[in-house]
């Protein structure tokens, strides 16, 4: 199965990825990784593992449209068969989503339909929910809307921070995104069609 990530920031959860391919725990191909602006440290982690990257930066384009477009013919141009969403802090449109068969997998930090958008962790906590936890789902061209595929709970302490529950988060986050991938990846291999 190969994927294309899409970045807006450090990657951590990339990473995971990456590790996991790398170990051969997850059997995936990394075709490129992806990211809408310069710098970020999403894409530097993905050339130090020596993949193929790329940046359609959207401030460089005239309109959002040209931006969705851009970014459309690149990821095409990798053939992928799922592209993930890894802390890519844009939506785009539905033009997007169909030119991979609606395989565009997002993972956000809270329990969707709650909290969506840049700061789900921060909302939560503003809100004062003791239970949040994170989301992976296939992602439309809404913000963090789409068919939830895995979730999990993650208990907010007394004593948590917004960036000591992000990393908590990250942890489950991390897992359910592996293990979603793989079961993808098992799916679509000769065997799973089966
Ligand atoms: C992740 O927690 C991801 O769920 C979130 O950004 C973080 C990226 O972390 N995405 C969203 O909030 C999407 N609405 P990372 O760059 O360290 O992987």
């Amino acid at each position: 199965m190969r994927i294309v990530v899409l970045v807006s920031g450090t990657g951590s959860n990339l990473q995971a990825v990456i590790d996991a391919a790398t170990s051969g725990e997850l059997d995936v191909e990394i075709a490129a990784v992806g990211a809408d602006r310069e710098g970020t440290y999403g894409v530097e982690r993905a050339s130090e593992a020596g993949l193929e990257t790329f940046v359609i930066n959207f401030n460089s384009f005239p309109t959002r449209e040209e931006w969705d477009a851009a970014l459309t013919a690149r990821v095409a141009s990798y053939a992928p068969d799922v592209v993930v969403s890894s802390g890519f802090m844009r939506i785009v449109s539905a033009d997007f989503i169909n030119a991979f068969n609606g395989k565009y997998l997002n993972t956000h930090p809270a329990l969707l339909p709650s909290f969506p958008g840049a700061h789900g962790v921060r909302d939560a906590m503003a809100y004062g929910v003791k239970v949040t936890g994170c989301t992976v789902h296939w992602a439309d061209a809404g913000m963090d809307t789409g068919p939830i595929v895995a979730q999990e709970a993650v208990v907010i302490e007394d004593a948590d921070t917004e960036e000591t529950l992000h990393e908590k988060i990250k942890v489950v986050e991390r897992r359910l995104l592996i293990a979603t991938l793989a079961s993808l990846a098992a799916a679509s291999s000769p065997a799973g069609r089966g």
